[in-house]
């Protein structure tokens, strides 16, 4: 049997048109959505997110400001914009690109982000509300593999769902958002002793390591859906995900591609958080009936 391939780039594009009809119904509200980017340095890596991300804002007909700051910027300078920002109207989402050059404390960047514009869930108050079943914003690739799963009709509620790699970014929220919707969570990390036992338990198998091909066909339950956030690139230039490909697909019941899959729906859900920021801001603005 080969697995069913979910193909991320169609459901993604369906997400951008849903978010397309969103601005359109802001917009008749005298309401323009907009997104602020701050990329810091030349990480060549991150300046291909930013443009895809803006790109993708301007598509839905969100208006986008991406503001580039050189290597040296001080930290001071960087909280500075992030408070301007914060206090802006026009601005909805504020989203500063990761990483940061090292000079500066990422977590106290983040913190200065106003958690009402923080589209990418990380503020400490979103990762709280988040665990404690209240999430303001989800972060963007969980949120996305959860609609991935959604559309797919993956069964999760009672499902035994295995995450490898626990960052603040992808694993510990994935988990979060799988034990909402009713998932036996297991978290693995890097000190996982016998990783095929645990992986080879899932019907959902999420892998976000940054580790080419760590995940291969021996390693899954037959039928099992495997949601790869790897997004790797070799020394020959092609990109490779977490799990490999080939093997995984023997065994799997459905499988994400690499790329096609996760990456695609990411950008999509950082749409979503931005839209529903804008909406969550049109409705403090609507005239009151007494
Ligand atoms: N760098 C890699 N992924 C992300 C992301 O989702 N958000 C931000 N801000 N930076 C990143």
């Amino acid at each position: 049997m080969t697995a069913r391939i979910i193909d991320g780039k169609a459901l993604s594009a369906a997400v951008r048109a849903e978010v397309a009809e969103r601005v359109k119904a802001l917009r008749a509200q005298g309401l323009q959505p907009g997104l602020a980017v701050v990329l810091v340095g030349e990480d060549p890596a991150s300046q291909v997110y930013v443009r895809n991300k803006a790109a993708a804002c301007e598509k839905a007909g969100l208006h986008s400001r991406v503001i580039r700051l050189g290597e040296d910027t001080t930290e001071a300078e960087l909280l500075d914009l992030v408070r301007q920002l914060n206090e802006d109207a026009a601005i909805h989402g504020i989203l500063v690109q990761l990483p940061l050059p090292g000079h500066m404390n990422t977590a106290k960047v983040i913190e200065t982000i106003s958690a009402e514009k923080d589209v990418d869930g990380f503020h400490i108050s979103n990762a709280g509300l988040l665990l404690t079943g209240k999430p303001l914003f989800r972060p963007c690739t969980p949120y996305g593999v959860m609609r991935m799963l959604e559309s797919e009709e993956v069964p999760v509620r009672g499902a035994e769902a295995v995450i490898v790699g626990a960052s603040n970014i992808v694993g510990k929220p994935m988990a979060l958002l799988l034990l909402a919707a009713g998932a036996t969570v297991t978290l693995c990390n890097s000190k996982t002793r016998d990783l095929g036992a645990q992986t080879r338990r899932a019907d959902i198998l999420v892998v976000a390591t940054g580790r080419p091909g760590m995940v291969t066909g021996d390693m899954i339950k037959p039928g099992a859906v495997v949601i790869d956030v790897g997004i790797n690139r070799l020394p020959d230039g092609s990109l490779v995900g977490d799990v490999d490909f080939e093997s995984a697909k023997q065994v799997a019941g459905a499988i994400t591609p690499v790329p096609g899959g996760v990456g695609p729906m990411t950008i999509a859900m950082l749409l979503v958080n931005t839209i529903e920021a804008a909406e969550r801001s049109a409705a403090t603005m609507l005239p009151t009936t007494s």
